[in-house]
């Protein structure tokens, strides 16, 4: 019995320890997604021309203004093409990346 409950213990350990490396992984999918952003909106989201930074961006925003680009209410030059190229979940990936970078 104890060796048990000395077994399940490693086990809620092991778990543990394994979840914080898979949510690392996740982000630095991320990095590689946005990484297509970076042409024009700069490394990280920070622009150094004269497209806008996405570093710093909220949220909510973002979501919402990619939302526009893909049914054409927001008018665009190439937006409206990029975000079509993305699924729900990887807009909302990128929104919280650009969201965690600090502006400059
Ligand atoms: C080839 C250049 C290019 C690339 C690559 C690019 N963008 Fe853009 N982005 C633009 C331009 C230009 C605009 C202004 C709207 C337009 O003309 O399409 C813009 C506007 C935006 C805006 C609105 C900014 C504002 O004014 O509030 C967001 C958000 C955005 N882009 C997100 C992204 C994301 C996310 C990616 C990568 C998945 C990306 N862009 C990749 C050129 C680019």
């Amino acid at each position: 019995m104890r060796k048990q409950i000395a077994t399940a213990a490693l086990l809620g350990a092991a778990i543990l320890a394994f979840q914080a490396p898979v949510q690392a992984q996740d982000l630095s999918k991320t990095r590689y997604l946005a990484a297509n952003c970076a042409n024009c909106h700069g490394t990280n989201g920070q622009s150094v021309g004269e497209i806008a930074s996405l570093a710093g961006y909220d949220k909510g925003r973002f979501i919402s203004t990619m939302a526009e680009f893909r049914s054409g209410k927001r008018p665009a030059t190439i937006m409206h093409q990029l975000s079509k190229g993305y699924s729900d979940q990887q807009i909302a990936d990128l929104a919280a990346y650009f969201a965690a970078q600090p502006k400059k």
